[in-house]
């Protein structure tokens, strides 16, 4: 069985007051587990729209998309919400942590929804995995930024998904802790053999990952090998 992502032909048309405008029109990617991707490209050009039709949160016009040879967009019912609750973890650059609730508790919740089991013991690892074990008390409005962002992709990774994708993770974060947040993710493929999507505009970072891709014209295009 080939594990890993593989997006082909995926294209997306949104209804604006202006007429229809073309977003994607015609994407081809392909992630293995274990790799991570990053997708620049200029604002408006689709990198987000790509990532939600991905993580079944938006749909396509055209296209498939396969998660270790699963055909994710013909899901529906029962299995959308399992697959959307299970399978995908999501980092935003909004961190969408609860305010009300500590570090631990925000990394725990996902699985508490999933009904996984030994929630609170995978989520201390994670959390110690990411050298926040003594953070775990902390509400987020008391850790820093990169902290938060840490504590977010702890609970995107929870419920053992088999596909991470990061829109702007580091967006409001300073270099340092970009750097330290990239280097993190390319971590996570490599032990968890999952495949990874990173949307960024800080090309620092993105020189931090062998594959990358600039969304243009409503494509994918391989850019800099390093
Ligand atoms: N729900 C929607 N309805 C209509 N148009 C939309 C919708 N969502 C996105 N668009 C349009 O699709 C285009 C691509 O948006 P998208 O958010 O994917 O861009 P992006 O590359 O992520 O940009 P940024 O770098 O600013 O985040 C934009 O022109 C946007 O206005
Ligand atoms: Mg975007």
């Amino acid at each position: 069985m080939e594990k890993g992502l593989q997006v082909r032909g995926l294209v997306k048309t949104y209804d604006s007051p202006a007429g229809k405008v073309k977003v994607l029109s015609g994407v081809n990617l392909e992630v293995a587990g274990g790799e991570t991707a990053v997708i620049t490209g200029p604002s408006g050009s689709g990198k987000s729209t790509l990532l939600n039709i991905i993580g079944t949160l938006d749909s396509a016009d055209a296209g498939s998309v396969e998660l270790d040879e699963q055909d994710v967009l013909s899901l529906k019912g029962p299995a959308l919400y399992k697959f959307r609750n299970t399978s995908v973890g999501f980092v935003f650059q909004d961190h969408h942590l609860l305010p009300q609730l500590t570090a631990l508790e925000n990394v725990m919740l996902p699985s508490l929804l999933a009904d996984a089991g030994s929630g609170k013991e995978r989520a201390l690892e994670l959390l110690s995995e990411f050298g926040l074990s003594k953070r775990k008390d902390f509400f987020p409005s008391s850790l820093s930024g990169g902290e938060r962002q840490r504590v977010a992709a702890a609970r995107a990774l929870i419920n053992s998904p088999k596909l991470l994708l990061c829109d702007e993770p580091t967006g409001n974060l300073d270099e340092a802790a970009s750097a330290k947040t990239g280097k993190l993710f390319l971590s996570v493929a490599k032990k968890r053999k999952i495949p990874i999507v990173i949307v960024t505009h800080n090309l620092e970072l993105a020189k931090i990952f062998s594959v990358s891709y600039i969304m243009h014209d409503g494509k994918l295009i391989a850019g800099d090998k390093k």
